[in-house]
């Protein structure tokens, strides 16, 4: 399974990086609007500077809610960097600006999915990506990791010519949502870099580190 840093924040996009574990970055207009960069130049300019960190997949999230300004947003971001990958809403004019730009050979994420049926849609489509939003299915007392199992069994029942695009898991919230993406076969989760970070940190790893350096001092 994959790991993608869910942010737009240089500093965080390093720290992860540092950690060797990380596979790539999804960011959104609110991640982006957080860090206060203004404009199509800095935007523009802020991606570069995430490729210039991470050599991989960085969805980059178009602005443009039509389909021909979806599409020609698109074509800019892909021509940006090599790994820019567009990031799509699931609206009709989405769907119809990934089979455009799938069919031009651009990888696509398709944002913004609560419901098999749309994951099914985006895979028809050609996405190379679908992000069910895990967290936020749960915010509404709803099941956001049965979404992933489904669609892990929907998609698992075809062979890659047939359906050929991958689960990414976002919203994650907390490290079980991760662990169990996991268990289902997610092929990427994108967390925040403090779930992230709390894969390591284990209480009874701190109560063994502590002793160790300890018990080091008795012979050093
Ligand atoms: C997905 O790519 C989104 O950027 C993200 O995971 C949304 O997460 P949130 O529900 O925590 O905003």
């Amino acid at each position: 399974m994959e790991f993608f840093i869910d942010t737009a924040d240089l500093e965080q996009i390093k720290i992860a990086h540092s950690m060797g574990i990380l596979d790539g970055v999804t960011t959104n207009p609110s991640l982006m609007s957080t860090i206060g960069i203004k404009g199509k130049k800095q935007i523009m300019k802020h991606y570069l500077d995430i490729c210039s960190i991470v050599d991989g997949p960085v969805s980059a999230e178009v602005l443009s809610t039509d389909y021909k300004g979806m599409v020609s947003e698109g074509e800019e971001l892909n021509d940006l960097h090599r790994n820019i990958i567009v990031k799509l809403p699931m609206t009709q004019d989405g769907v119809k600006a990934i089979r455009h730009l799938s069919n031009m050979g651009i990888r696509t994420n398709c944002t913004l999915v609560f419901s098999v049926g749309q994951a099914l849609v985006a895979a028809k489509a050609g996405a190379t990506y679908v992000s069910p939003f895990v967290g936020r299915l749960d915010d509404v007392s709803s099941d956001g990791l049965s979404l992933i199992r489904e669609i892990k069994q929907v998609y698992s029942n075809y062979d890659k010519c047939q359906l050929d695009t991958k689960i990414l898991a976002a919203s994650i919230r907390n490290q079980m949502h991760i662990i169990n993406c996991a268990k289902i076969g997610a092929d990427v989760i994108t967390a925040p870099l403090n779930v992230l970070q709390s894969l390591i940190n284990h209480p009874l790893t701190d109560i063994g580190m502590n002793k160790f350096i300890e018990d080091t001092k008795k012979f050093i």
